[in-house]
């Protein structure tokens, strides 16, 4: 195998080459490999961090996923839906802070109810935001699961333009060990193709560090990301929750904490340099393991973050995994905190623009 100053001068890798690079322990080496992938974000995507502030709006759920703390077999949840007003509102007020872009997360339902709402919360926010900034109001993105063509397209025709569809792994031996046997990996890509067919910007992504996974597994993924000409990407590490089947691995999990933490960030950097010009989170998750983490990622070739605007009043109730920070702050604290993250590592905020990914840009404009 090539040096990895050998292999960080070439333009495309294989998939012994990525796991290689995902290989790497040594801090020189990770430095290297994080200097190079902060470069590529800095050539393809410029230094300003685009903000998506983060509505999760309702944590009821019909599925079963092993490792998440909302799932419907968790019983000690306080289930909540916002109404569609407080949605709204909570959307609205990033638009009053020049954000540019939402997210409207949820756990995964079906039903005609559920459809009619994101619905009427998505042609609302657009109605409402229009400005001389923002002429064709905020960029809503969505993230609430699997759902039939029909559905896709309504919402998109609703005028969301991006959506979010984590694959969590790309390897269909480990998708059954984190899901019920009629949750599939074929539906779940199906879906992805299908979003892109009726005209979102598609995201992906995978969970880094949960049981049984390997650093070839993480090479796939990145393979799978690429080939399916993805425009933005969400990772974290794996965060056990107390009330969820892989809570059985608490304990050999707690060792690796430092180690799953850097293999996140790795993760970050060989995205990056793979899929160049996409869009990639630094997520939350990454600060629940590390206070710094965060903008840790943003050092890594991330240049999106996802304030939070969830009624602190529910916040609480939206645990996915243990540890999630900024449980009790005000979106107005989330924001003044996360400028000052962002400032820290010399970066600067992306104001009333959508920041779609340039990678998006270039296949086609996002019709409104
Ligand atoms: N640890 C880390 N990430 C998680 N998610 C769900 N549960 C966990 C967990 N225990 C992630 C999944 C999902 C996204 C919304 O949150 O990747 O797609």
């Amino acid at each position: 195998m090539p040096t990895i100053d050998t292999l960080l001068q070439q333009t495309s890798w294989t998939r012994d080459e990525i796991c290689a690079l995902l290989s790497v322990r040594d801090p020189a080496g990770i430095e290297t490999i994080r200097a190079a992938a902060d470069a590529m974000r800095q050539r393809e995507c410029g230094d300003e961090v685009f903000f998506r502030g983060l509505v999760e709006f309702s944590n009821v759920c019909s599925c079963d996923c092993h490792y998440c703390g909302i799932r419907a077999g968790n019983p000690s949840v306080e289930r909540y839906t916002l109404s569609a007003d407080e949605s709204v509102q909570a959307a609205l007020w990033c638009a009053d802070k020049g954000y540019g872009s939402v997210v409207l997360q949820s756990g995964e339902r079906r039903d005609a109810a559920f459809v009619e709402l994101v619905t009427e919360v998505v042609s609302r926010i657009k109605a409402g935001s229009v400005s001389a900034e923002l002429p064709h109001g905020l960029g809503i993105t969505l993230c609430v699961g699997e759902q039939p063509r029909e559905t896709y397209a309504r919402w998109r025709q609703a005028g969301a333009h991006r959506y979010l569809l984590r694959i969590e792994t790309s390897s269909p031996r480990l998708f059954a060990t984190l899901h019920p046997a009629h949750q599939t990996l074929a539906n779940r890509q199906q879906c992805l193709r299908t979003l892109q067919e009726v005209g979102f910007q598609v995201g992906t992504g995978v969970m880094i560090g949960f049981p049984g996974q390997t650093v070839a597994d993480l090479a796939d993924d990145v393979l799978f990301f690429r080939d399916m000409d993805v425009d933005m990407i969400g990772m974290g590490p794996f965060i056990v929750h107390p009330q969820t089947p892989l809570a059985v691995h608490t304990a050999t999990l707690a060792a690796q904490q430092q180690e799953i933490y850097q293999q996140a960030l790795l993760m970050i950097a060989v995205v990056r340099l793979v899929l160049r010009d996409v869009n990639i989170a630094a997520t939350t998750a990454l600060q629940a393991m590390k206070p710094t983490g965060r903008e840790e990622g943003l050092t890594y070739g991330a240049n999106v973050i996802m304030p939070q605007l969830t009624p602190t009043r529910v916040r609480t109730h939206y645990q996915l995994y243990t540890g999630k920070p900024c449980m009790d702050e005000s979106a107005e604290q989330c924001a003044a905190c996360l400028a000052g993250r962002i400032r820290s590592v010399g970066r600067t905020i992306g104001y009333q623009r959508w920041g779609d990914a340039p990678h998006a840009q270039s296949r086609a404009p996002a019709p409104h």
